[in-house]
């Protein structure tokens, strides 16, 4: 198959009716942060314990069309022997891997970030190929402040999504995208909005320069939000929605094939909600709206598991849930009364 065919196949996968994306793909020091806030010690084998509660999860395989895995679990098996990606692939869902490496703090530009990881990343690819990834994930990620993101910030995080994106490409790999604007401070939704609008445009432009294939990558972006600090406390769904996607119509070409929000700090039932009233307003939009959520998905999980064998199969029926909601919502068909049930 050439490239673009691969890269083509790929995204039918991931954009299967219903589907969406679960980002498991947490590093080491994240993940480690997240199971010592409920109790659970970080080690190699509770992290695959865990990691292998959610790819078995009984309904994974109806809801998932994708999971983002970090490097250590591509390299982990089931009980059986099966690497992680394998037990994946066999359920009809596609394998991806983080590829970038962390953000750093970008010189003359204070207060921004860069993320780090271009270096030898087509080589990486090509082993994580073979480990079964195809499709990849980078994040760069933009704090909100008076002075941030600053123009510098925005122009060079836009440039190394992009160049990830073409390296992606190059190997057959799919990239998901993902330029985060941060949930964190006082802002209201409308400054969220002015900076996804400004990045978005930065990125769309970056990757035009860059020849990535548009109709060849997935678009992970945050949802236009006030910050978490914001004295007006949280905006309605349909706020959100309607500022959601004011701005992507405005910045992303109809050739995205599809749109799969990051989570970024929502509660659980709040990232479900904000999904839903998007597609409710926008049934028709040119673009799959649809999740590539990790802590939405994932932090009442991990609380039910704690850590212990004896909860599995309760964690287990609360991801489920978590995935039906978020597939009702992927189509606007969710409600209050689905959630409940
Ligand atoms: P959240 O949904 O927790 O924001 O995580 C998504 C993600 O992949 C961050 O890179």
């Amino acid at each position: 198959m050439s490239h673009e065919s691969e890269l083509r196949a790929t995204i039918a996968a991931i954009t299967a009716p219903g589907k969406g994306i679960l980002a498991a793909d947490e590093s080491t020091p994240t993940i480690t942060k997240r199971f010592n806030g409920v109790g659970i010690e970080s080690t190699p084998q509770t992290r695959r314990a865990y990691r292998l509660l959610l790819s078995n999860a009984p309904d994974a395989d109806r809801y998932l069309s994708g999971v983002i895995l970090y490097e250590e679990t591509l390299e982990q098996a089931d009980d059986a022997g099966v690497p992680l990606p394998k037990v994946l692939e066999q359920r009809g869902i596609v394998p991806g891997i983080k590829v970038d490496k962390g953000t750093t703090p970008l010189p003359n530009a204070d207060g921004d970030l860069i993320t780090q990881g271009l270096d030898g990343l087509g080589e990486r690819l090509a082993g994580y190929r073979k480990q079964g990834a195809r499709f990849a994930k980078w994040r760069e990620v933009y704090p909100i402040t008076d002075r941030n993101p600053t123009r510098l910030g925005i122009r060079a995080n836009a440039e190394v999504l992009a160049r990830y994106a073409a390296i992606c490409q190059s190997e057959g790999v799919v990239p998901i995208v993902e330029p985060e604007v941060l949930i964190d401070g006082d802002h209201s939704l409308e400054r969220c909005a002015e900076v996804t609008d400004a990045v978005l445009h930065a990125v769309f432009a970056a990757l035009y320069r860059h020849r990535v294939l548009l109709e060849g990558m997935v678009l992970k972006p945050n949802m236009v939000l006030p910050g978490n600090k914001f004295a007006g406390g949280k905006a309605a769904p349909d706020v959100v929605a309607k500022a959601t996607l004011d701005v992507l119509k405005r910045n992303v070409p109809a050739a995205v094939p599809t749109i799969n929000f990051l989570s970024g700090g929502q509660a659980p039932e709040e990232a479900t909600a904000n999904l839903n009233a998007m597609n409710r307003l926008e049934p028709n939009a040119p673009w799959v709206l649809s999740f590539s959520y990790a802590r939405a998905l994932q932090d009442p999980v991990m609380r039910a598991w704690s850590g212990n064998a004896g909860n599995v199969a309760r964690a287990q029926q609360i991801f489920d849930h978590r995935l039906r909601m978020n597939s009702l919502a992927r189509q606007g068909k969710w409600t209050e009364a689905e959630e409940r049930a």
